[in-house]
């Protein structure tokens, strides 16, 4: 049985599938109902995370495998940091909800690196709750395209389509005990909130 951490929910989709905005609304939603919870993100905006954006963003030039391993780097100092990890909440008893974790690395940097290679880098514990925000790419781009001035990496068409291959794949061999959901990126947000709600606090 691999090691899992039962207070950790994580949203994953391609970039402009929503993940973030549900996020928040997840948060707002704990808030409301007085749940202790944290909402954070990958790649961080810590300084390893400012690293890896200074990389997307082109002002750092590297290798796809050590871009690999600074997306790992950050994740390990985002869990474990002694001022800011996020274990330190989840063993508070905090809901920890996090936009984006090892899957995204699996299924990003698997399109350039070695899948071996990124699972290596990626021995996390795995989220009890894992929750993909399942946005046709075409509609991810036009979101991308009409937020503007997002020339990042990764918001290429062809590039999306093989990341949401990788994470297809991914979704079908996870371990028993994360709980899987697909969500239909393409309902309101608010919809999709209601959900994913449904399925933490009722079931
Ligand atoms: P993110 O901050 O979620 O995107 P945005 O700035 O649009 O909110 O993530 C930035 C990019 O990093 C996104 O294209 C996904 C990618 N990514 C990886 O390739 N590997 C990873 O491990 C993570 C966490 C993100």
């Amino acid at each position: 049985m691999s090691s899992i951490f039962e207070n950790l929910v994580v949203f994953e989709g391609l970039d402009g599938a929503g993940t973030t905005t549900q996020m928040q609304l997840l948060a707002e939603k704990c808030d409301k109902e007085l749940r202790a919870c944290r909402a954070t993100f990958e790649p961080t905006d810590k300084p390893i995370g400012r690293l890896v954006r200074a990389v997307l963003k082109k002002q750092i030039v590297t290798t796809p495998l050590a871009l690999a391993m600074l997306y790992a780097a950050d994740r390990e100092d985002h869990l474990y940091n002694p001022i800011y990890g996020m274990v330190n909440e989840m063993e508070e008893g905090k809901l920890v909800i996090l936009d984006r974790y090892i899957y995204s690395s699996l299924a990003y940097q698997g399109v350039e690196c070695p899948i071996e290679k990124v699972r290596e880098l990626n021995q996390f514990p795995a989220p009890r709750h894992l929750f993909f925000i399942d946005t046709p790419v075409d509609e991810c781009i036009r979101r991308i395209a009409s937020r503007g001035g997002n020339s990042e990496l990764f918001d290429r068409h062809d590039f999306l389509e093989k990341v949401k291959s990788n994470y297809e794949q991914l979704f079908s061999d996870l371990p028993e005990e994360v709980r899987f959901y697909r969500l239909d990126g393409m309902k309101s947000k608010e919809e999709i909130a209601l959900e994913i709600q449904k399925i933490l606090f009722t079931e």
